[in-house]
């Protein structure tokens, strides 16, 4: 990456600002999936470890630039105490009276969280005086939220034109490996794609196709590719407004000599909703009036012969309807082929990242990417202006970084 970080420049004693990621899911202000807030504990204890002032500012939710109370992340605070082993302040606000009180009054070594970002319309405006409220709170800027850096907002993007801004760990992390799947991957490299909507992947299924040797699809949008080679697929979602689309991706992976799996056969069941009768017919054989809801066994077979032959998995989006117990046996059984594979894999996404950790097969994995939004726009090939905005290495040899990224992880040093 060369992008400037945290072990570039001189931290001790200094007020730091770190934006981070921490739209994580609750319910009733429990935090019900940590593994944001984990990823970024390398950033936070380094900052410590080093006497940094530590100020810490995330978004949660969409509460759309006004306070609403579920969407306070008061909870996190309370939440990172308990993990950190040291108390973090909580400000009520997010470059207020409060916040400019409490960082002013700051010692090395400790941490405060600032309210939600967005609960000022600035924040997605990304209006400078929210930027510069921001900037008066500290010396430096971090940004090490990957899976906000697709947002220009006031914290994200604006901020960093305000003080000397570098990446944080986490940051330096997705990018570094992100970067060397797409460019360096060793072969043969097998991307699998799911997820409702094909309109959602139709720009990262572009992108691939000049990297990938093999795509697998599943999830809904593989209803669009069928039906665009001519299956009949009964009452199954379709986005019929991209069906062109969709046939000339399948034209132009046969150019480039990409193989594209869809489903053999699916589970299929008459309305979308659990505890219904479901049956498993071949992709040809859909009856009138039932829809496709998961990969079929026939698939899931062929899929795993694959997966077993690669030696670079990109994995994004589930395929079929995880969230009920009866579709998501697709998902499941191709995470544990994924984790279980030799290859180098790496997968994003909440409910693909969900079957991995409910399988308890996360260590399996090489890299779990933080990003939903974020990473499925850097394998796009676009920008993130969050990281764009983050100050250069001067020497950049363009090589990736020789870390052992778990070995960084779980370091008590990381300097
Ligand atoms: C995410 O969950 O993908 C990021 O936190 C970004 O959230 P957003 O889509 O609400 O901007």
């Amino acid at each position: 990456m060369n992008k400037k970080t945290i072990r570039d420049i001189e931290t001790a004693g200094k007020r730091v600002l770190i934006r981070v990621d921490f739209n994580v899911p609750m319910e009733k202000s429990v935090i019900t999936d940590e593994t944001r807030i984990i990823k970024t504990l390398p950033t936070i204890r380094y900052l410590i470890d080093k006497g940094a002032k530590v100020i810490l500012a995330t978004h949660l939710g969409r509460p759309k630039g006004k306070f609403v109370p579920e969407y306070s992340v008061k909870p996190v605070a309370q939440y990172l105490s308990i993990i950190l082993g040291q108390e973090v302040l909580f400000a009520a606000d997010c470059g207020g009276e409060e916040s400019k009180k409490i960082t002013a009054e700051m010692k090395p070594g400790q941490v405060v969280l600032l309210e939600n970002t967005r609960f000022y319309a600035g924040e997605e405006k990304n209006d400078p005086e929210m930027s510069s409220s921001l900037a008066k709170l500290a010396d430096i800027y971090v940004n090490d939220a990957f899976g906000a850096a697709h947002r220009a907002h006031a914290s994200t993007e604006g901020v960093a034109h305000f003080l000397p801004a570098v990446a944080g760990l986490l940051m330096e992390k997705e990018i570094s490996i992100l970067t060397e799947v797409l460019n360096k991957p060793k072969a043969p490299f097998l991307a699998i794609l799911g997820g409702a909507k094909v309109s959602d992947k139709i720009p990262v299924m572009k992108s691939l196709l000049d990297k990938v040797d093999t795509l697998l699809v599943g999830g809904g949008m593989a209803n669009t590719l069928l039906k665009a080679s001519g299956i009949d697929m009964g009452e199954s979602l379709i986005e019929d407004e991209v069906i062109e689309e969709a046939r000339s991706i399948l034209l132009q992976a046969e150019k480039k000599n990409v193989k594209v799996l869809l489903p053999l056969d699916v589970v299929i069941a008459q309305e979308l909703k659990a505890d219904v009768e479901i049956r498993v017919t071949a992709i040809e054989d859909i009856p009138t009036g039932w829809l496709a809801l998961d990969i079929g066994p026939k698939t899931i077979k062929a899929y795993i012969e694959m997966i077993n032959n690669a030696a670079t998995i990109l994995w994004n989006g589930p395929l079929g309807v995880y969230e009920i117990e009866q579709f998501s046996q697709g998902t499941n059984k191709i995470a544990d082929a994924v984790a279980n594979s030799a290859a180098r894999t790496v997968i994003g996404g909440g409910d693909v990242v969900a079957a991995v950790e409910k399988a308890g097969l996360a260590d399996k994995i090489y890299h779990i990417s933080t990003g939903g939004g974020a990473t499925l726009e850097f394998l796009e090939g676009r920008i993130l202006p969050g990281l764009e905005a983050l100050q250069e290495r001067e020497e950049d040899t363009g090589n990736a970084p020789s870390h052992n990224w778990s070995e960084l992880e779980n370091a008590q040093d990381y300097s």
